[in-house]
């Protein structure tokens, strides 16, 4: 824990935070080479050795839509698992929960958007369609008894429409909850629309509701915000977030999206802050490195360019 650490609000008092890694899902779906299946098994092994909660390891969706991720079986059946490691995928529709749970996945994430307009474009039907597709997705995935959390896309604010209405965020996380029985659900901040005033809010009136689902915060730092986001959601009582190794990430269906939070940043940040993570910082890093090789580009992580803050210097002549 950092000795400049102020009490108060900003003093993490060794609280727990979850971090849920979503590089090899939200990550690889935005870049355009295919990374070798064999390298995505090896990054998960080695990621499920940092001390994270939870990996989304991949999509079952349509190989054309996504063909980054067209490895999905493999990838998920090949994994080593670490006993209490939860193995999450994305899950589209029946299709994608049928692969997804004949290759043992622990946990299905659903999707759908807070916007009409994102969730034509990305799932190519209207909210109500998804409404009644996804309760079938979360009775197959309980019947076959897999853990079950619902991701909100747009949930702060959607690149097509603008704002959209906390109401109407709140009935959707209702509906995940009290019908579907949803062990948990995740506001997904898709093209980093968000801002920690409204992020706080949010949370406070989720919390209220629903003081024992499993909440988890999906923040991109598309507008510089993403750190912030997340500060601002722990005030409120979030303890759970995705972030993505090297900050890559982004949704192929919504303009301007870009790199999701950073693993290593949000990490090195909380616990200078004194939250506990559980995280193994140097083990995270070392994992980010083999980004570039591997997806044959640069990463945003401002801590693969610049070392964590006690990474001292010799002294310049
Ligand atoms: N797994 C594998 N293949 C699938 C599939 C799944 N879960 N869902 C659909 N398909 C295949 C169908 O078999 C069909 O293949 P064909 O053309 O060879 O017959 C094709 O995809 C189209 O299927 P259809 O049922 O008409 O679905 P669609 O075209 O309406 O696609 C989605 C809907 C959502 C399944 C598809 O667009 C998709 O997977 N998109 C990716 C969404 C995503 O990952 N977004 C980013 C993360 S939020
Ligand atoms: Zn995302």
């Amino acid at each position: 824990m950092s000795p400049h650490a102020p009490q108060g609000r900003w003093q993490g008092q060794s609280r727990r935070i979850h971090m849920q890694e979503v590089g090899t899902r939200d990550g690889l779906q935005m870049e355009s080479v295919f990374v070798p299946t064999e390298e995505k098994i090896a990054l998960v092994n080695a990621l499920s050795e940092t001390g994270l909660a939870k990996i989304e390891v991949t999509s079952f969706v349509s190989p054309k839509a996504i063909p980054a991720l067209r490895d999905a079986e493999i990838v998920m059946r090949e994994i080593t698992r670490k006993p209490g490691f939860v193995y999450a995928a994305l899950v589209p529709n029946v299709r994608g929960v049928e692969r997804a749970i004949d290759a043992q996945t622990d946990e299905l994430n659903l999707v759908m958007s807070a916007s009409e307009t994102h969730n034509q474009s990305n799932l190519r039907m209207s909210r109500d369609e998804s409404f009644t597709a996804l309760s079938q997705v979360a009775q197959a995935g309980r019947q076959a008894g897999v853990s079950i959390n619902v991701s909100l896309s747009c949930s702060f604010g959607c690149p097509m429409e603008g704002d959209v209405a906390e109401q109407s965020v709140l009935d959707g996380c209702r509906r995940f909850i009290e019908e579907w029985g949803s062990h948990g659900v995740t506001l997904c901040d898709t093209t980093g629309m968000a801002y920690p005033s409204q992020v706080y809010t949010l949370i406070q009136a989720f919390r209220s509701r629903w003081p024992d689902t499993e909440l988890t915060l999906h923040f991109h730092n598309t507008r510089g915000l993403g750190l912030a986001n997340v500060l601002a959601a722990i005030d409120a009582g979030a303890d759970r977030f995705d972030s993505s190794l090297g900050g890559l990430g982004g949704c192929p269906y919504a303009p301007g999206a870009t790199g999701n939070v950073c693993s290593e940043e949000i990490v090195h940040a909380l616990e200078l802050m004194g939250y506990d993570t559980g995280v193994d910082l140097n083990a995270l890093i070392v994992a980010a490195r083999r980004l570039p090789a591997l997806i044959g580009h640069d990463i945003p992580s401002q801590i693969v360019k610049a070392g964590q803050r006690l990474d001292l210097h010799p002294k310049a002549c």
